[in-house]
């Protein structure tokens, strides 16, 4: 357990001092369940969406992409059913005023509470194993009765009854913009069974115990892809979506034994089955992302909730019916923080302890860091100028340090995971060639200038 937190603060710590994800509203004391992400952050996140883009829309002839609105019509949510079914089991520490989720303090120990059971059931469980359940905070074993706490988050937008009566939901999740607008890509863009609808955006859940980081938050962002499918294939396309998504999860460059596949135990009542792609987080294998088969439910739901048919009319053979649906859906955040996991190392070079992030090199926000040796040697510091400009031109997310010494330069970009520093030196005004280290195993090769973005663009082109 020592250990686990050991490397869950380390990372934690590193996010922060590297500028990865800070605690979001730091200076007025935090906001729980919010994180910002920061200037290295940022380009790791926008590397993660880019190559989920390309998997899933620029890879796929049968795949297009879709930015919808985060408030949307409140009905929606009626009829996707999250104003009434989409709830945590919360109790409450009588003691110390805790507030927790029942279900997550059953898994601890050992016990399965089911999505679907009622108050009740989940309040006779706590009680069947409490001696093993206290209150994360103060130990004690008092709670209130099991209550189900919708996560819906609320705002006033467009509510002017001035009691919040009559709310509108920030999106619960971003799928239900892609139901919503099915309707629209058919008569837009005319594709044949199957296709699929992809998009990446925020999501907002009212979690009652935001925790670990960025693994459970209240504001995120998530990766889903809807894939409409005749109902005979659905079983079908739901395996091909799955190895896909395997695959793809893979090609990010993870460790294999550091992933794994899980079954839910408990399905929602209309789903067929569900998968989730597990990382191995210092805590041990939580999900990261799911592939779930969702039959009618959706697209029936909102014909009723609309009163609109949304059938889709086979050309050929004349048959209307409504697609199946199989989805993907993952978290920009589970992932950022999986990679950051994964890519964490400590080794030993130079006789020093050191830590690294071994990022595939087209994750890593920095891909070059150009440095002149000596910051006071004019001439040092306009060579790797020049040297930069032409980099950046072909590879834009390089960077230029001259503060601190050599040995300082290479450590903090070593902690940031560039896979490449290249150092100019005296010798660099004598022969045109500059030092080139890589990160990972801390080897420096001279390289001619004319041959290095060259070189640099082919080392870091590893997208598969
Ligand atoms: N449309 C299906 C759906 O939203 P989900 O399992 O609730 O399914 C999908 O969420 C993914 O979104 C999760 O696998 C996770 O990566 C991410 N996610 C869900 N809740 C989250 C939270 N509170 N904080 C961060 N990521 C979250």
């Amino acid at each position: 357990m020592k250990d686990k937190d050991d490397k869950l603060n380390k990372i934690i710590s590193l996010a922060k001092r590297r500028g990865f994800v800070f605690p979001s509203s730091e200076i007025y004391g935090g906001f729980a369940g919010v994180y910002d992400f920061g200037p290295w952050g940022v380009e790791l996140e926008n590397n993660i969406k880019a190559q989920w883009w390309k998997k899933m829309v620029y890879d796929r002839d049968d795949i297009v992409g879709l930015d919808s609105s985060i408030f949307m019509n409140p009905k929606i949510w009626e009829a996707s059913g999250h104003t009434k079914g989409f709830s945590d089991p919360l109790i409450e520490c009588k003691e110390c005023h805790t507030r927790s989720r029942a279900d997550k303090m059953l898994e601890e120990v050992g016990v399965v509470a089911d999505e679907k059971m009622e108050e009740a059931e989940i309040d006779k469980l706590l009680k069947e194993n409490i001696d093993k359940i206290k209150c994360p905070t103060c130990g004690k074993k008092d709670f209130t009765d099991v209550k189900k706490f919708n996560l819906l988050v609320k705002s006033n937008l467009g509510d002017f009854t001035g009691d919040n009566s009559d709310p509108a939901y920030l999106r619960g999740e971003t799928c239900q913009g892609i139901y919503v607008n099915y309707k629209n890509v058919l008569d837009s863009m005319h594709p044949k069974l199957p296709f699929g609808i992809a998009q990446i955006g925020k999501a907002f859940r009212n979690e009652i115990s935001p925790r670990q980081f960025i693994f459970r938050g209240r504001e995120f962002e998530q990766m889903e892809m809807q894939y409409f499918v005749r109902p005979e294939e659905e079983m079908k396309e739901y395996e091909k979506l799955r190895d896909y998504r395997w695959q793809s999860v893979l090609d990010l460059g993870f460790k294999e034994e550091n992933l794994q596949w899980k079954q839910h135990e408990n399905l929602v009542f209309y789903a067929k089955d569900a998968w989730d792609i597990e990382y191995n987080y210092p805590w041990g294998f939580d999900e990261m992302e799911g592939v779930h088969a969702r039959g009618d439910y959706d697209l029936t739901q909102h014909s009723k909730g609309c009163g609109k048919p949304l059938d889709y009319l086979d050309q050929e053979s004349g048959e209307k019916f409504i697609p199946h649906i199989v989805e993907s859906s993952g978290g920009v955040g589970r992932t950022v923080f999986a990679i950051l996991c994964d890519a964490y190392t400590e080794d030993e070079l130079g006789g020093e302890t050191r830590v690294f992030l071994k990022f595939k090199p087209s994750l890593a926000p920095v891909k070059v860091a150009v440095f002149p040796l000596l910051k006071n040697k004019i001439e040092l510091v306009e060579k790797a100028r020049e040297i930069y400009k032409e980099i950046k031109k072909e590879i834009p997310q390089a960077m230029f340090d001259d503060n601190g010494n050599i040995g300082k330069r290479y450590r903090r970009q070593d902690e940031i995971g560039t896979p490449y520093c290249v150092t100019v030196d005296f010798e660099t005004l004598e022969d045109g060639a500059v030092t080139l280290r890589d990160r990972d195993t801390g080897e420096q090769q001279r390289i001619k200038i004319e041959e290095l973005t060259p070189f640099l663009q082919n080392a870091i082109n590893d997208v598969d």
